[in-house]
């Protein structure tokens, strides 16, 4: 179910069927006969529609949000984000089957990908309101970068994914919320407020099983988010920091705080680490 997610191009379908089997999953678990959790073999990179046209970051036109054109850009980049994100929730559960792990652990990211479907979906209602539509503007190429640079490390995937790009998410929701509020566009402020409400979530769960993970290996939870923050994270980490969200998803000041304002010293160190954990 996960691959044929990954698997399909179009934004509404890929959605369409990331709910569709999500609900599947939550029927076969209250039904007391929860689908078999297999091992796939995932896509390396999922389908894409063929627009957007996917740029690198520093050519993407940057646009004024006080101008209409300028809150379109800004959706059509929340739009593109969550359409990863449906796709990161998939590949983490096909790609680490071979991991065993508690049947919660799918549960979690099922419905991650469930809501992340519902917020592409929301997003792209709202873009179409205003005229325009997902795949109308160029988007961020290498978002799929974090996703293939943990393909092999399911620790790094979670200290990556949810605990560092998720948990970003959570700093800057509110300061787009005001800039649709001050437009007077409601849609886009009830949809924002959705995706705000739940990635709090998400971020939540990659924190749980990164210290599930942790206490498995015996190890310490921080010193190992900060290297393999280090390790796979291509940048420093941002301030301000949302820390009451953060705080309500798991993640302590000292998780980040230490990360926030370093060079990017991508040394062999790391590497040699994680291969040591993996062959654990
Ligand atoms: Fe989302
Ligand atoms: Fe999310």
């Amino acid at each position: 179910m996960a691959c044929e997610v990954l698997s399909t191009a179009d934004g509404r379908a890929k959605t369409a069927l990331s709910r569709k089997y999500a609900a599947e999953w939550v029927a076969s678990r209250n039904g007391g006969e929860p689908i078999a959790v297999g091992i796939g073999t995932p896509p390396l990179r999922p389908a894409r529609p063929e627009k957007p046209a996917l740029m690198a970051p520093r050519d993407v036109p940057r646009r004024r949000t006080g101008s209409e054109a300028g809150r379109i850009a800004l959706l059509h980049a929340v739009a593109h984000i969550e359409l990863n994100a449906v796709d990161l929730h998939w590949d983490i559960i096909a790609r680490f089957g071979h991991i065993k792990m508690p049947i919660g652990f799918y549960d979690d990211w099922v419905k991650s990908a469930d809501e992340e479907s519902k917020h592409f979906n929301l997003i792209c209602d709202c873009l179409e309101d205003m005229g325009s539509h997902y795949g109308a503007l160029p988007a961020h190429a290498g978002m799929w970068r974090s996703a293939e640079d943990t393909a092999e490390d399911i620790m790094g995937r979670l200290a990556v994914v949810p605990m560092v790009l998720e948990a970003r998410g959570l700093d800057v929701t509110p300061g787009m919320i005001e800039i649709f509020r001050k437009a007077e566009a409601t849609n886009a402020v009830s949809a924002l407020e959705v995706i705000y409400s739940e990635e709090v979530h998400h971020v939540a769960y990659g924190s749980k099983w990164f210290h599930f993970l942790c206490g498995r290996h015996d190890l310490d939870p921080k010193d190992e988010f900060h290297r393999l923050v280090r390790h796979y994270f291509h940048g420093v980490l941002k301030p301000p920091f949302n820390e009451e969200k953060r705080a309500e998803a798991g993640i302590p000041p000292d998780f980040y705080w230490p990360l926030s304002e370093e060079t990017p010293d991508r040394t062999a160190l790391g590497n040699k680490a994680s291969a040591e954990i993996r062959a654990k």
